[in-house]
């Protein structure tokens, strides 16, 4: 095909599209002309781009219009969403993995002119799974911060239980705010909502609403971040799930990165307190959850400045309290551990540590 013909085509394809009102139309065959052009016409295949990179990423579109306030519920005037104001934010500690692929979500926004010119579209929606506590909200603010945008929360939850029957037409509402300018929008406790379509006991109304999310997925603008989080994968229908651009599961931490999450937590404090004892508590807290783990660090914290307890005794403490139930004994797991992590440890010193007599002390470890 020659080069007129060619661009002839093109612009015959992206005035159809352009004609049919249909952003998204315009905006895949603006990308695949970019593309397509790259080898025949670099000249044109870097201007477009350079039109459809500064259009997307900057939201220019929505210069023209005024920043609206945040949506609320008409009839009762209830904020639908939460704008929280942080001043900074901390990493999740993450595996390996799950890090890495952060990180290359943050570096392709990052670099979303850079795929836009090229005719390829950053990834703008994400799907955070993981057991309470493992860092869900913690991600969403801390992708927010990174990427400067703000962060807005809705919990699902919460609008499906207090606004039943409206729900819809609020997300409707949230969604739209969403697009009308650039940010990253949380959909908290997302399987609220995203039941299975074939889940009897549904409502008409939930079914909507899964409707409109599919849509939503399909045609979210550049310049926002669509993330929902939840708890409950299972729940997920399967035609939601896939649309999603990046899956992401957040596990419990391991060892060493409740090992990591503590002295993060203890902060100042966290030198104060040997490797050995570390190594020991993470041991016996692994099924913890980063937010179990701060928990148990605030504690340790507060007992330290309010009894004067030492740090390591009260972090000893609160680790053998952790979960203790009839079947699991944290004070036997504790001193086990502690005597792998430092075999130098007396008797004495043990029970001085887990605040037991030293003959409850022999006793625990002659029956190992
Ligand atoms: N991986 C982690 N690294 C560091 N801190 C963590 C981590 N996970 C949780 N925390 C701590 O626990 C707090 C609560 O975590 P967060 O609210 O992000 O959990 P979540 O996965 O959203 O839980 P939920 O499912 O209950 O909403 C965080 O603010 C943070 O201090
Ligand atoms: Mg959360």
């Amino acid at each position: 095909m020659n080069r007129t013909r060619r661009h002839h085509d093109w612009l015959e394809r992206i005035a159809e599209a352009g004609l049919s009102g249909d952003r998204q139309k315009v905006e895949v065959v603006i990308l695949s002309a970019i593309r397509s052009l790259k080898k025949s016409d670099p000249t044109l295949s870097d201007s477009l781009g350079a039109v459809y990179a500064s259009y997307a990423v900057s939201g220019q579109a929505l210069r023209s219009h005024k920043t609206p306030p945040p949506p609320a519920d008409q009839e009762e005037g209830m904020a639908l969403v939460r704008i929280p104001n942080y001043m900074s934010s901390e990493p999740p500690i993450l595996p390996e993995t799950a890090q890495a692929a952060v990180a290359l979500f943050i570096e392709e926004r990052q670099k979303a002119e850079v795929l836009l010119r090229a005719g390829y579209a950053p990834p703008c929606s994400l799907l955070v799974t993981g057991a309470p506590g493992t860092g869900k909200t913690m991600l969403a603010r801390w992708l927010a911060s990174e990427l400067e945008l703000p962060l807005v929360v809705q919990d699902l939850a919460t609008s499906i239980s207090s606004l039943l029957g409206k729900t819809g037409l609020n997300l409707r509402r949230t969604l739209d705010y969403a697009r009308s300018h650039s940010c990253l929008l949380l959909l908290d406790e997302f399987d609220a909502i995203a039941k299975r379509r074939d889940d009897s006991s549904e409502l008409g109304e939930l079914k909507r609403i899964v409707n409109v999310l599919l849509k939503e997925l399909e045609d979210w603008p550049h310049h926002s971040i669509l993330m929902a989080a939840t708890n409950h994968p299972e729940l997920l229908d399967p035609a939601i799930e896939r649309r999603f651009q990046v899956l992401l599961r957040l596990p419990l931490p391991d060892q060493a990165g409740l090992c990591e999450i503590l002295k993060i937590k203890l902060g100042g404090f966290s030198s104060e307190i040997p490797e050995f004892v570390y190594n020991a508590c993470s041991s016996v807290l692994v099924g913890a959850s980063g937010s179990d783990v701060e928990r148990i660090a605030n504690s340790v914290a507060r007992r330290h400045l309010t009894r004067s307890e030492l740090l390591i005794d009260a972090l000893v403490s609160e680790t053998s309290n952790w979960k203790t139930s009839p079947n699991s004994d944290g004070t036997k797991a504790l001193l086990r551990a502690l005597r792998e992590s430092n075999s130098k440890l007396t008797v004495r010193e043990l029970g001085r540590l887990v605040g037991k007599a030293p003959s409850t002390i022999q006793y625990h470890l002659q029956k190992d």
